[in-house]
Order: C-alpha cells, then sequence, then structure tokens
C-alpha cells in the first residue's frame, strides 16, 4: 500500500424498486462511476456501493396492482435494474436492496439510540384515511378541489393550476385516488425524529465544506424557517420494517433509505473481507461520498447527518448533488418520446457514446444537463471516432504490416510525448473536482496536438519513399504512444473502449501513471475498430421505441410511480356525462394565474365561460375559433377568479404538451358527443 493511498467509499442514490432506470437516472450513475473508476486507476482503496429502494406506499400499491407481492416485485425489478446498470458498464462494488436483513437490523439499531439518546418523539396526529382500502392515504393519493382556485382533481399537497400549497383536509369533495370514497379524518400515533435538536450540529457542519456552496446556501433558507421535527413512522399497511418495541407501525421509507447506504456495504464487507468500522465508526478516517440529485439535499444534508451524528457514527465527507437532465432542452416527455429508458437506448446505441456525452457536459455544480441528440451524434462521430480513434486507426497499419507489429524503441519527438505525460496531474485534478467537461476539453486539446503530428509527418507519404522505414515507424510508434495517453485519461470514461485498447496495444491494464512508461519496442495486436459512428436511424429508433413503449405500458417515472391509480365508475356514472362539441368564440389569460385561461365557450346558441389550466401550452389567440369538447353539465363551480360552467377537455403530461381534444372537422357548436 502506498503512503498516499486514500480510503474512500462512495453511494450513488438508491433508485425506487418500482420503475424502469431512465436516462435521467444515468446522468447520476455514470457521473458516480466516472469518479469511482478514476479513483481506482489512481490507487486509492475505493469502494462503490448502492441498492434498490424497496420500501413505500407506492411500492405496496403496485405489487397489489400486478396481484403479486411486494418481495415479488422487488425481485423483479431488481434484477431489471441490474442489467441496465451493468449494460451501462456501471461497476458496483455492491448493489443490495433496501429491503435486507442488514438494512433491518442497522435501521433499528440506529432507531434504539436515537430513542435512547431522547432524539425520538411520539404524538397522535390526525389523518386523512380511506374507509374502503383500510389505509391512510399519503397525500398524492388524496384529489379534489383546489381550495383557492377550485380548479378540480388537484392532489392533496398542491395545486397544479393556481401553485397553491395546503393540507389535504383543505381540499374540497376529497375522494381517495385508490377507491373513490370519501376519506375521512383518523388519529393514529406517530413518531418523529426531532431534528431541531441538531440544529448547532447541522449549522456547523452544512458550512464545514461538506457541500457545494450552492447547496449550503439553500439549506441557510430551511434553517431560517426552524428545523421541524421529522415523521418517520406509518401505520399498517406499509411495505417496509415494522418499528421496534411499536407494533403496526412502520419506519417511514425515507429514514431507511439511506440507511441502505451503510446495509448494502456491510454485505460487502462481508464478501470483501474490509472492516465495516473502519468506514462507520466516529473516529473513522475513510473518506464517505454520496452522489445524488439536487432534488434530494434535503434528506442527505440534514435528516441523514443528524441520524448518523445522533446514533453514534461518523458523518459525510461530502455529498455531491447534480442537476436534471432534459433532452433537446425540454423536460423529458413521454408523449415526444424523450422519456428513453435505459434499456431502449441500449438497445440501439453503444453505451459509451452516452457516458461520453455526458461527462463532456458535467461540471462539479447543480445545473441541469441538456442531452441534445444532434448535438451528442456529432460530438460522439467528432471527438471519439474522428480524433480518438482515428489516431489508432492511422498509425497501426503500418505498424502492422511493415513491422510485424512491433513499435521502434525510442520516442520519435520525446518533446511531444512530455507534453502528454506532462498534462496527467491537471486532468486528474478536474475529474477529482468533478469538473468532467474541463477533463474532456483537456483530453481533446491533446489528441488535437496528436493528429496535427500526424498530418505534419504524413506516415502514409513517408510510406512510399524508399530508405525511410525507421522514420515511418517512429513516427507511427509515437502516434501509438499518445492514442495510449489519451485513453488512459478516457478510461475512467470509456471503460470498454480502454478494454479493446488495451488489447489492441497489448499493454496490461492501463493505470493512471502508465503512461510515464511509452511502450518501446514493444508487439502490439493487429488493430481492429474500437468504435463505430453513430448514425441518425439509431437514435431515431430509440425515440421510436419510447414513444413505443408509451403505448404499451403505463412507464413509470419518479412522478407516475406516485401517481395513484385511478377508482373504476359504473356505466351509470358515466353515462351521465353530457359531453359537447364548443367553439372557443373568446379567451384570455388570467393575469393572477400561471395556468389559467378564462374561455368563452358557444354550444350552438348558448354561451359558457370555463377557465382551463392549459395556459403554458395556448395563446389565448391561438385559441380562438377552434372546436373543442366539453362537459357540459359540470356543477358551475365558484373560483377565485370567477365562475366556471364546465370543463373543456385536454390530454398531455403538463408544460407545453397540453393539447385541446378537437373533435372532426365536421362536427358543430352544439353537437353532442355519443
Ligand atoms: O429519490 C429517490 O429516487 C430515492 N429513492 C432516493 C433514495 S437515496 C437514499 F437516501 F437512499
Ligand atoms: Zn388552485
Amino acid at each position: 500500500m502506498n503512503a498516499t493511498q486514500r480510503t474512500i467509499l462512495v453511494t450513488s442514490a438508491l433508485p425506487y424498486a418500482n420503475g424502469p432506470i431512465h436516462l435521467g437516472h444515468l446522468v447520476e450513475y455514470i457521473q458516480t462511476d466516472i469518479w469511482v473508476r478514476f479513483q481506482k486507476m489512481r490507487g486509492h482503496r475505493c469502494s462503490y456501493v448502492c441498492a434498490d429502494d424497496a420500501h413505500g406506499t407506492p411500492i405496496m400499491l403496485r405489487a397489489q396492482q400486478e396481484g403479486i407481492s411486494p418481495e415479488t416485485l422487488i425481485a423483479r425489478i431488481g434484477e431489471e435494474h441490474r442489467a441496465d446498470f451493468a449494460g451501462f458498464a456501471i461497476d458496483f462494488d455492491n448493489y443490495h436492496s433496501t429491503h435486507s436483513p442488514e438494512n433491518r437490523e442497522l435501521a433499528s439499531l440506529i432507531y434504539n439510540r436515537l430513542r435512547e439518546q431522547g432524539h425520538i418523539s411520539t404524538r397522535t396526529i390526525t389523518q386523512a384515511f380511506d374507509p374502503e382500502k383500510q389505509m391512510f392515504l399519503p397525500d398524492r393519493f388524496i384529489k379534489g378541489e383546489c381550495p383557492r382556485c377550485g380548479a378540480a382533481d388537484q392532489y392533496g399537497d398542491s395545486c397544479e393550476v393556481c401553485g397553491a400549497t395546503y393540507s389535504p383536509s383543505d381540499l374540497k369533495n376529497a375522494v381517495s385516488a385508490l377507491s373513490g370514497a370519501r376519506p375521512i379524518e383518523k388519529e393514529s400515533l406517530h413518531h418523529f425524529f426531532k431534528l431541531g435538536e441538531f440544529s448547532d450540529m447541522l449549522r456547523r457542519w452544512t458550512s464545514g465544506g461538506h457541500l457545494q456552496p450552492e447547496v449550503s446556501n439553500k439549506l441557510n433558507e430551511w434553517f431560517e424557517a426552524g428545523l421541524q421535527e421529522w415523521d418517520i413512522s406509518r401505520d399498517a399497511p406499509y411495505f417496509g420494517f415494522e418499528i421496534p418495541g411499536a407494533p403496526g407501525k412502520y419506519f417511514y421509507v425515507w429514514l431507511d433509505a439511506p440507511i441502505g447506504y451503510m446495509a448494502s456495504f456491510k454485505a460487502y464487507c462481508a464478501r470483501s473481507g474490509l472492516s465495516f468500522d473502519d468506514y462507520w465508526a466516529k473516529d473513522s478516517k475513510a473518506e464517505l461520498y454520496h452522489f445524488i440529485g439536487k432534488d434530494i439535499v434535503y434528506f442527505h444534508a440534514l435528516f441523514w447527518p443528524a441520524m448518523l451524528e445522533g446514533a453514534g457514527f461518523r458523518t459525510p465527507t461530502a455529498i455531491f448533488a447534480h442537476g436534471f437532465l432534459t433532452v433537446n432542452g425540454q423536460k423529458m416527455s413521454k408523449s415526444r418520446g424523450t422519456f428513453i429508458k435505459a434499456r431502449s437506448y441500449l438497445d440501439q446505441l453503444n453505451p459509451e457514446y452516452l457516458r461520453y456525452y455526458f461527462a463532456a457536459k458535467l461540471s462539479s455544480g447543480v445545473d441541469d444537463l441538456d442531452l441534445n441528440l444532434d448535438d451528442f451524434a456529432q460530438r460522439v462521430n467528432a471527438d471519439l471516432v474522428g480524433k480518438v480513434v482515428n489516431i489508432a486507426s492511422r498509425c497501426a497499419g503500418f505498424i502492422s504490416k511493415r513491422f510485424d507489429g512491433r513499435l521502434s524503441a525510442n520516442l520519435a519527438d520525446a518533446a511531444l510525448y512530455q507534453e502528454f505525460t506532462a498534462a496527467s496531474e491537471a486532468i486528474a485534478a478536474s475529474y477529482e473536482g468533478r469538473d468532467y467537461s474541463r477533463a474532456v476539453r483537456e483530453i481533446m486539446a491533446l489528441a488535437d496536438r496528436a493528429n496535427q503530428y500526424i498530418d505534419e509527418k504524413k506516415p502514409w507519404v513517408i510510406a512510399k519513399e524508399a530508405g525511410r522505414e525507421a522514420e515511418l515507424q517512429a513516427v507511427c510508434s509515437l502516434g501509438l504512444n499518445l492514442f495510449r495517453a489519451l485513453i488512459t485519461y478516457l478510461k475512467p470514461v470509456l471503460p470498454r473502449t480502454a478494454a479493446l485498447a488495451e488489447h489492441f496495444l497489448q499493454c496490461g491494464e492501463l493505470q493512471w501513471d502508465s503512461p510515464r512508461t511509452p511502450l518501446l519496442d514493444h508487439a502490439i495486436a493487429p488493430f481492429q475498430a474500437l468504435m463505430t459512428r453513430v448514425e441518425a436511424p439509431q437514435v431515431q429508433a430509440m425515440l421510436d421505441a419510447s414513444k413505443e413503449n408509451l403505448q404499451a405500458t403505463a412507464v413509470s417515472d419518479k412522478s407516475a410511480a406516485s401517481e395513484p391509480i385511478l377508482a373504476t365508475i359504473s356505466y351509470d356514472d358515466f353515462a351521465k356525462i353530457d359531453l359537447r362539441v364548443a367553439r372557443i368564440v373568446a379567451a384570455e389569460a388570467v393575469a393572477e394565474a400561471d395556468k389559467l385561461l378564462r374561455l368563452t365557450l358557444d354550444l350552438g346558441g348558448e354561451q359558457r365561460h370555463v377557465f382551463a389550466g392549459i395556459k403554458s401550452a395556448y395563446s389565448a389567440e391561438q385559441l380562438v375559433g377552434k372546436h373543442t369538447l366539453m362537459v357540459a353539465n359540470l356543477a358551475p363551480r365558484e373560483m377565485r377568479f370567477g365562475v366556471s360552467e364546465g370543463m373543456v377537455l385536454a390530454a398531455g403530461p403538463g408544460g407545453k404538451d397540453i393539447w385541446l381534444l378537437e373533435p372532426h372537422a365536421g362536427a358543430q357548436a352544439g353537437m353532442r358527443i355519443k
């Protein structure tokens, strides 16, 4: 072991075990995997663990809906996740599940220690309860009318039309999204973690260099607002771990999720012989890093360090948050086909392309990252195929054919080679600081230098001239040594291409310092293509498949995963709906509401005013003169901005993607829809 060897444990956030891995998730796994591979190449003792986040109400309900046990569901999804990660060369040292014996044991241990130290309180709270399903309803499973603007069909925590936030008991005409029953209020005893008792510790910790500056600023706002007690229990039925000494009460999924990091590592220790305490004891010298999305900072930078501190464990060295993925400049959208599952990508494209593209765009901050598909193809083709691989293919043929695969004994231009080895530490610093876009820029500048050298020396010209054999061998050998240095620097990003190159160069596993010793008087294998170009039809096929997925299955992303299953209605109820063709005769934006347009609709003589939450997709002018479909017998509703006398029909995920339903051209205002 060398004197400067670091001991490091790295995690990525645990994906929920009820939906597929998609490209949005992969930003994080690729970012983390690159960092871990880099640390390993540097010779550090670095372990990377993760797990499926297997507990909670949405998983329990999804299993019920499929008619299987939650254990069967999470086993199946766990297999899919593992296969997807392997497909993208995400190289976990251990991939576990939060529904594991290690996690049960550690969650109980941490909870018991917190309770013994007086950090847990209990009190009775009142919550919405579904009398038919006999269960308490999380906010997302209650729907009703917004208490502020009256919009129908809003979730129990916030209104998507006017943006109001409220508690479920404020909703008007609330129903359970599971059964359609009217929720009742019911009392229950809950367990709380007294986060406020950690205020001083957390203020110190969050300003102690463990967080990115933009993240610690955000946390200051939360401190200002005061740290509330955290409700860590849920009542049966719930899929999770029962709280010790509290029958019928379960740990809330977010309590045992981060403990899943420890549990996965513990399972890894059993297999690898590492010592759990070396990493997690209060006085541990090991470094601990959590890579997460910016949406879950609250859990990782407040609850988690406080739990660890309260239970006598060490706290993280740092939390690294990243931004979200957009595709072609917009939120991933199922209807545009840009909600791309890992599997749909892998069916068409080489994972190394995406690893490279994300690396080329990732920095250490929390900005969102855009996958522009034209830029993606162009960049991969220009940089990887056109620059890096091209160096090898320009030099390899001459070495194989003319020199029996043997490299020259000397470097043709030692100064140029030295430029490549001298860049090593700057590139390493960029990786270390997670500024991968910078690392990639530095590496591509070197690739340009190498190509420039070959352009100047013109081996294809030398090859035709008698008596210049030694020069030809020396130029091509230097070219291949420059290529080897580039592949070394790119290896954390392109592990598979690097493995092919290691075989071609017959040089063993490249470590970060390998370029220090050039390959001289050394035999290489015949060259084979290391990477092919991204072709537009492959990208299109991936988008088409993503659109088809949408029709074939209800894809569950984060929000869809928590989307309630709607209650069924009888035919008689359906028959009561008076659906009509309406002509929009006037439309105006409601200035005080983000999403509302006020429409005046003509029903063949009779006029109605309706408020519609479609401002994000349509301007008022665009709508005038259009025909649409409306529910004409909806009871008028008093809204903050006036009375709404019906409802127009539209479809789409939201934002710009909302389409007002339009009847066939022949339809006339007032016609009934049968
Ligand atoms: O937000 C999520 O997808 C969670 N499943 C992440 C959990 S990370 C950790 F705390 F376990
Ligand atoms: Zn509202």
